[in-house]
């Protein structure tokens, strides 16, 4: 296993990064590309393991996919009705995307799979995807571990319905894209339509994509789609797919820029649709600036170069309240806006975030641990916590484990930039999962080797 040793900035961040592309795009492109009839040419994938995993997956199930290096792959899609059996069991490592994703994707098909995935995916919640699946009438199979009734956990056998799967009328009880998703991929091979309702605005990148491939879907406004393929021809157009720059991703260079000061900090072309925006409009309300400049589009989505100038030793922030549809927008964000919390004048109450308990670890219990380790102040919630701030004060040089967790490990780092001393984040390997070039960007802002990597 692989540790970060952290130095503290020495001086003001600054320089124009890009960061890799979107994770969540990324699956997407890879999943439906390997659906169409004929070839796609995916670019601006990250390189990540996550996207990986759903790559492999397609490949397993006939889709062929080639590197033609830097972030651009090739993939020859087998058609709707293409896909063929795997031949062992696919390997989702530790992204609950593809796993998620590929449940309403293998629901449909006339052949049975098994999906699994590391110690970290193990422990995540399946019944969200499998209940509504099954009330097309997939079936569905997990393990119990006797904790919560009716709750499975992977390894998971999906049974495919071979064309037996009908439509669904569904209003999701916690907004969730990865859910919405996969019925959407289900209603793909189903009889009749699926119509999904959210109480908030989850990313909506299988929509935007379906769409520009000519799937029969329809986003009908007051958050609600509905995709119906009955008298569809079944075929989704082979077009290019470019992946924009990642949000989450970006959001911690920002972050580090905000709390270390910046001469001037650029991250270039950045997915900015506005379901995954809720970390510009947090740092707004914590009182920072984030410059949105050469603003266009890539693949389908908005993009934008993204900008921070700020003093020497950080921006002055305020602690805010953050809660409802905004949390939604800002789900993986929440551990490093808590970082920024850690920095504000004041208490920076996050609430309605119960989601976060059940990411790639309790993102409310290791955040709290993480920035209890650095010396700041926490309350843990059930559905969220309370940070008090320290603003000026250095934090206090940590030695913590990432729980298995990139995001936790990330917002470490930007944490321990900030600190009185150097600290060390064990187990950090995780972080190839979303951004595999994440030390090298901090410090190729901080102009020096702040981040190492050791064993
Ligand atoms: C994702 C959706 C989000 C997010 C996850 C990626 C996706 O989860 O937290 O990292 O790509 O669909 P939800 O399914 O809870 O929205």
């Amino acid at each position: 296993m692989t540790a970060f040793l952290i130095e503290p900035a020495p001086r003001a961040l600054s320089g124009r990064v890009t960061v890799p592309g979107d994770k969540s795009i990324g699956h997407r492109a890879l999943l439906l590309s390997a659906l169409c009839d004929g070839e796609v040419e995916v670019t601006g994938l990250s390189g990540g393991q996550d996207n990986r995993r759903t790559r492999t997956a397609m490949e397993a199930m006939g889709a062929r996919a080639e590197d033609l290096g830097a972030g651009r792959v090739r993939v020859r899609g087998v058609g709707v009705d293409g896909l063929t059996r795997p031949e062992g069991d696919i390997d989702c490592g530790n992204s609950g995307t593809t796993m998620r994703l590929l449940c309403g994707l293998l629901a449909g098909q006339r052949f049975d799979s098994r999906l699994f995935g590391d110690e970290s995916l193990t422990r995540r919640p399946m019944r969200r995807v499998a209940e509504p699946l099954r009330a097309m009438g997939a079936v569905i199979e997990g393990s119990t571990r006797g904790d919560r009734a009716g709750e499975i956990y992977p390894p998971l056998v999906v049974h495919g319905a071979g064309g037996a799967l009908a439509g669904l009328d569904i209003e999701l009880a916690v907004a969730s894209a990865q859910v919405k998703s996969a019925i959407l991929l289900a209603g793909l091979y189903a009889s009749g339509p699926v119509r999904v309702r959210e109480p908030g605005p989850s990313r909506d990148h299988t929509e935007r994509m379906l769409g520009h491939m000519g799937a029969p879907i329809e986003i009908t406004g007051a958050g609600e789609v509905v995709l119906d393929a009955t008298g569809w021809d079944r075929r989704l157009t082979a077009r290019a797919l470019a992946v924009p720059g990642d949000p989450s991703s970006a959001a911690f260079l920002l972050a580090a820029a905000l709390e270390c000061g910046a001469d001037r900090v650029e991250v270039t072309g950045v997915c900015v649709n506005p379901t995954r925006t809720g970390f510009l409009d947090v740092v707004a309300e914590l009182g920072g600036r984030i410059e949105r400049a050469g603003e266009g589009e890539v693949g389908g989505e908005p993009v934008a170069d993204l900008v921070v100038t700020a003093p020497r030793g950080g921006a002055a922030l305020r602690g805010a309240a953050i809660g409802g549809a905004t949390v939604v927008r800002a789900i993986d964000e929440l551990p490093i806006l808590s970082v920024l919390a850690a920095r504000a004048d004041g208490t920076t109450e996050i609430r309605d975030a119960a989601e976060l308990r059940v990411k790639e670890s309790d993102r409310v219990a290791t955040t709290c641990a993480m920035l209890r380790a650095f010396g700041v102040e926490v309350e843990e919630r059930p559905d969220g916590l309370s940070v008090r701030g320290q603003p000026g004060a250095r934090l206090r040089a940590a030695h913590i484990d990432s729980a298995g967790d990139h995001r936790i490990a990330m917002s470490g780092v930007v944490a321990a930039l900030a600190a009185d001393g150097p600290s060390r984040i064990e187990d950090v390997g995780n972080v190839a999962t979303s951004y595999p070039g994440f030390a090298g960007a901090i410090n190729a802002l901080v102009g020096a080797e702040v981040v190492s990597v050791v064993p």
